[in-house]
Order: C-alpha cells, then structure tokens, then sequence
C-alpha cells in the first residue's frame, strides 16, 4: 500500500493584481507518496512553481490544508517551520544558488554543519561521498564560478541532499543545462528516487518527465490529469518516452 508524505486538501493561492483575484492555484487536493518521484507538468503559467512553493512552506496558501506526514504545515510555528524546512525539505532550482565564495565542498559542508546533532566528522564524510556519488568529487575545491553549470548543478543536489531529507523538492533543475548534463543531473536524480528519495520535480522537458513514477498535469491551477508509472530503466528509455508523449498530448500539451 502506497503510504502519503504529503497531502494537501483544497489548496488554494490568489494573488490580486490591479484589484483582480488571480487564481494560481484553484483547490488542489492531492497526495505525494513515499518512494515516488512525481512530476509535475503542464503549460507555462499554470501554477506549478506556486504548487511547490506552498507544499514546501515557502508561500502560504490562501485556502486550505498542507501535511507533511502527520504535521499540518499551517499550525506550524515560525520557527517549527524553518527546522522543518532545513531537517526534511532539500530544495534545487534552476540556479544553484550555491555561495559564491565557497567551494562545492564547503556550500554542502555548511548546508550539512545546520544540523547540531552530527559531528563534524560524519558530516564531512557524508558530504564528500554524496559529491563522488554526484560525480563532481574532482571538482569539490573550487569555486561554484570555476565549473560547469552541471557541476554546480550536481553539487547544488548534494547540498539539498546533505541532511538525508524527506522531500526533494525540484523547480526545473535542468532549465539552464545543455543536453549532456541534463541526461547526467536526471539519471542522479532517478538513481536518488532508486534509492529511495522522495522528489517532487517540476518540468517542461519530456527527458526529465519519463523518470517520474508519477506525473501530474497541471491546468489553470487545477490537477486535471495523473498516471502512475514503474521505476525507470534506462533500458525502457525509448518506450517510455512514447508513452509519456501520449499521455502529454491527450493533455493536450
Ligand atoms: N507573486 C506573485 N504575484 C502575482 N502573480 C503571481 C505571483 N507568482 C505567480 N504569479 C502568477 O501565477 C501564475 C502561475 O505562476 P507559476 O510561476 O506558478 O507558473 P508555472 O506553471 O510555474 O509557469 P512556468 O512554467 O512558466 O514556470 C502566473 O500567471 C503568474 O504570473
Ligand atoms: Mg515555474
């Protein structure tokens, strides 16, 4: 049985623009489980960068309930939030925002030292073999401006990945990589849900969508589609690209 990390139950997010209400996100009820790598897509301006805004706490919604296992996330204190968001959530967006002045190393060092219970030496080993794991170890000393945006990009994961989180929450991570590191930062990323890594992606790209375990198509701020799907392989690669477009194009995408 499919055990939920995240519900959310009538979610809804307006913003007024000139004394009009624009509904972003029209009562959203939905659940993201344990061990799935859902994806969510859908046209530009649909609501999915707001839908993973508030499902991680970083906006509120205007109406409507968020769970993170058995916590709702609105009767959380401030400061309950933030240590939810540092202990369980790991974020990456398009751009790393990785600390300019610090090595690749020392972005997912100080992301990792955040949590007081670890010694520095554990935290420090873990961080090291997450960069291998992320193919980027040989480039850990240097400067988020002396490697490639997919380095960056890799080295942006390990951080989010640095505190074993329950939720990684993606926003078009591959939006600003050229064809090669994007194939490489998806394959991780697949590999990540493989082991057992909860992720919630945001995404254009067919590439990126075909590593779901579960899609959702998102239309004027409503969930108007889903299709669950069997752990990727790269070997069904192509089947599953067709399959995918299928479904997209019954979207109407
Ligand atoms: N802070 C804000 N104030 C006003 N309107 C906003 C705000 N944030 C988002 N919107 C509007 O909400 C709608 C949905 O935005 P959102 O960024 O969630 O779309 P999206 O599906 O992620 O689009 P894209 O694929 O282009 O990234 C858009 O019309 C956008 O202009
Ligand atoms: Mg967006």
């Amino acid at each position: 049985m499919k055990v939920p990390v995240m519900r959310a139950d009538g979610l809804c997010k307006s913003f007024a623009i000139g004394g009009i209400q624009n509904h972003v996100l029209d009562r959203i009820s939905t659940e993201l489980y344990d061990g799935d790598f859902t994806v969510v897509m859908g046209p530009s301006g649909a609501g999915k960068s707001t839908l993973l805004y508030v499902l991680s706490g970083m906006d509120v919604p205007t109406d409507g309930k968020v769970w993170y296992r058995e916590r709702e996330i609105q009767n959380l204190k401030e400061k309950e939030m933030a240590g939810l968001r540092a202990k369980e959530f790991g974020f990456v967006f398009q751009q790393t925002h990785l600390v300019s002045n610090l090595t690749l190393l020392e972005n997912v060092l100080a992301a990792g030292f955040l949590e007081k219970e670890k010694s520095e030496k554990e935290i420090r080993t873990r961080a090291l073999k997450l960069l291998s794991r992320m193919n980027v170890e040989e480039a850990k000393d240097r400067l988020p401006s002396q490697v490639s945006g997919g380095e960056a990009q890799r080295a942006a994961i390990a951080r989010a990945m640095i505190r074993k989180p329950g939720m990684i929450f993606a926003d078009e991570p591959t939006g600003a990589l050229n064809k090669k590191n994007t194939e490489e930062v998806l394959d991780l990323l697949a590999e990540l849900n493989r082991d057992g890594q909860n992720i919630l992606m945001v995404t254009h790209d067919v590439r990126a969508a075909i590593r779901a375990t579960r899609l959702l198509y998102l239309e004027d701020g409503r969930i108007i589609g889903e299709m669950t799907l069997k752990p990727y392989r790269k070997e069904d690669g192509r089947s599953r690209e067709k399959q995918v477009e299928a479904w997209l194009s019954s979207m109407e995408w």
